[in-house]
């Protein structure tokens, strides 16, 4: 592997958590690149079932360093509540490390996000109101406080000061809402910051010691690339960027050193929020996948929308990650079905698309189908590509010419054992 990004080729929600738990066993450090307390990343294994929000997927190996990274932002309650929660489980934190220059998540980010999603009304974006998009905006117009600035009490102090001033001013003019009281939004990070502090460091030097001697490393994404904020379903997406190339950045690797890009990808669709999602299906089949998939955000527990494999959307994400390789999630999911649908183009006004038209256009587009026979038994037992159907072998082989890439990896559950690589390798 050396140093494998694990990028969602969808919309989000593909299984990411319970991939970079699998590779972690092996792997020498993992790193989440971008995002934050938006993830939901659910993962079970031999301690039981979690649904990680900021800590990376690698924190069941003991062995395995697992590092927050530049690219993220981090609201300090939710991770010292985190950490206090795993720790309560008896899973070893004590190989964390917090990027120093990773962006703090403040109250205030939380308090905005609501704000702005009410304001637009019929037009919302569907965030997980968590706060990422404010915290992303300040760190953006270069206003934003850094994870190491709690290091430095005055600084911090300073800094949360005039943020909160400013913030105040945009209460009262555009929500007419109550002002924040700054020693109270200080008083709340600091108590939580205190669990933190033993783990904020400048991971560049720890990083680059790991790529000089050849340890594996797992680069952690969140969400998908319908879901960057460049080039998803804008302006329905998060606020950076879940690509390959938002790796290199977030963990501060150079981006010549990843050498492999390992896309996940569900059998079918889901998303969650609002945004073009063409083969999204209504009514009892879309309740089929959604009941059979557990469908429900691990962050939100909204219900996610639900619908046939996007060959066009995959392909697209292909076309911006590079993926070496592919590894399918939930297959088993689909072992009931008789008929399984997979679109292959898009077609608007008498015109087919075969590739990604622009987000307003994608909007109306309808989903051009081919039909495959399902295989109708039960794949959760199934170890290897031998012990696939049939039909779920065509399944996947359809899957691959569409999208040019291989697969390498499926999973038939949720438990460590139901994935499997399918040329035995790993
Ligand atoms: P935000 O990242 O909370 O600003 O939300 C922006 C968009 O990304 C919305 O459509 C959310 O539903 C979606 N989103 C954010 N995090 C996740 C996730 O972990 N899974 C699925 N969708 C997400």
């Amino acid at each position: 592997m050396p140093v494998t990004a694990v990028v969602g080729a969808q919309w989000g929600d593909e299984g990411k958590g319970k991939m970079v738990d699998w590779l972690a066993m092996q792997a020498d450090m993992v790193i989440r690149f971008q995002g934050g307390n938006n993830a939901g990343h659910t993962v079970v294994n031999q301690l039981g079932e979690f649904k990680l929000h900021i800590v990376p997927c690698g924190i069941f190996n003991p062995n395995t360093r697992c590092v927050i990274g530049t690219g993220t932002v981090v609201n300090p309650v939710v991770l010292a509540e985190e950490l206090r929660s795993l720790k309560a489980r008896n899973v070893d934190v004590s190989n964390l490390l917090i990027s120093s220059r990773a962006h703090l998540l403040m109250p205030y980010h939380v308090l905005f996000d609501r704000l702005e999603e009410e304001a637009r009304g019929e037009q919302s974006l569907g965030t997980t109101l968590r706060g990422i998009g404010p915290c992303y905006v300040d760190k953006v117009r270069r206003s934003g406080i850094q994870v190491g600035d709690l290091l430095d009490d005055s600084l911090f102090e300073r800094k949360v000061r005039a943020q909160v001033a400013e913030k105040n001013v945009l209460l009262a003019a555009l929500y007419e809402a109550e002002p924040l009281d700054a020693d109270r939004v200080i008083e709340e990070v600091r108590a939580a910051a205190q669990q933190l502090l033993p783990y904020i460091t400048d991971t560049l030097p720890v990083i680059h010691a790991a790529i000089q001697r050849g340890d594996r490393i797992v680069l952690e994404g969140q969400l998908g690339a319908l879901k960057d904020l460049d080039w998803g379903t804008y302006p329905y997406v998060t606020s950076s960027n879940p690509l390959a190339g938002g790796a290199a950045v977030g963990a501060g690797i150079p981006p010549h050193k990843i050498s492999d890009v390992l896309g996940i990808v569900k059998a079918y669709s889901t998303s969650v929020g609002k945004g073009a999602m063409p083969t999204e299906l209504f009514g009892a089949a879309g309740d089929y996948l959604r009941e059979r998939g557990a469908e429900f955000g691990a962050t939100t527990s909204r219900p996610r929308r639900c619908g046939w494999f996007d060959a066009v959307a995959v392909r697209y994400a292909h076309m911006l990650n590079g993926f070496t390789r592919l590894a399918l999630t939930k297959l088993d999911v689909l072992d009931e079905l008789a008929e399984i649908k997979i679109c292959t183009g898009y077609q608007l006004d008498g015109k087919v698309y075969s590739s990604m038209p622009d987000p307003s256009v994608l909007e109306r587009v309808e989903p051009v189908y081919e039909t495959l026979p399902g295989w109708q038994q039960d794949t959760s037992g199934a170890r290897s590509l031998a012990d696939l159907p049939e039909n779920a072998r065509r399944y996947l082989q359809r899957i691959e010419e569409l999208i040019g890439a291989p697969i390498q990896i499926v999973s038939v559950g949720p438990g460590r054992d139901q994935t499997f690589m399918l040329d035995s390798q790993e």
